[in-house]
């Protein structure tokens, strides 16, 4: 974990907000999850020298702060594409077809679980139940818009809205 670049570098006072933080908590590592979002919110991703950092604040092994973000699939990472693609796979969506739902989008982006395409435009994570069960199958873009009661042709308008950086907002439910 060695990666450091300027523009990852967390601004002193929030080094200053997530020390803060631990206080608060009887052991530090209770602050790590909010430390990370707000590590995140400030710098877009989580890469390892924001990790590191995040580390440094609370007091613990940077490499358990690495296994917690690779842990959560809900952590923006730095090698992610612009749009995030969660197909919930929990039993009610399962039930719903929602492995065929993950499959199909694979096939068309010609990616596995967790990759990204070579133009950076999508990643793709199976995800747990994302709240929306009675309207299954269901994805979520970018932890945001939902797309529900999916089918192949919902998912090809989607999938071609986005590819042209468009808001499929005709399937957008919430
Ligand atoms: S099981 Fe898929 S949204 Fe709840």
């Amino acid at each position: 974990m060695t990666t450091e670049t300027a523009n990852t570098t967390l601004k002193p006072d929030t080094m200053d907000a997530i020390r803060a933080l631990t206080k608060r908590f009887p052991e530090p590592d209770g602050a790590l999850l909010t430390a990370l979002r707000i590590a995140e919110r400030e710098v877009g991703f989580i890469n390892p020298h924001v990790c590191e950092q995040v580390a440094e604040a609370i007091g613990m092994p940077p490499a358990k702060v690495w296994g917690v973000v690779s842990f959560y699939s809900t952590f923006r990472r730095d090698t992610d594409g612009k749009y995030i693609i969660y197909v919930c796979s929990t039993l009610p969506c399962a039930l719903r077809g929602s492995e065929k739902v993950f499959d199909y989008v694979a096939d068309k982006l010609g990616v596995k679980n967790g990759e990204t395409t070579t133009d950076k435009k999508f990643t793709l994570r199976k995800a747990e139940c994302l709240g929306s069960c009675g309207t299954a199958p269901c994805l979520q873009i970018n932890q945001s818009e939902y797309y529900e009661n999916l089918d192949f042709k919902k998912i090809d308008e989607i999938l071609e809205d986005l590819g042209n950086d468009k808001s499929p907002a005709r399937h957008h439910t919430v």
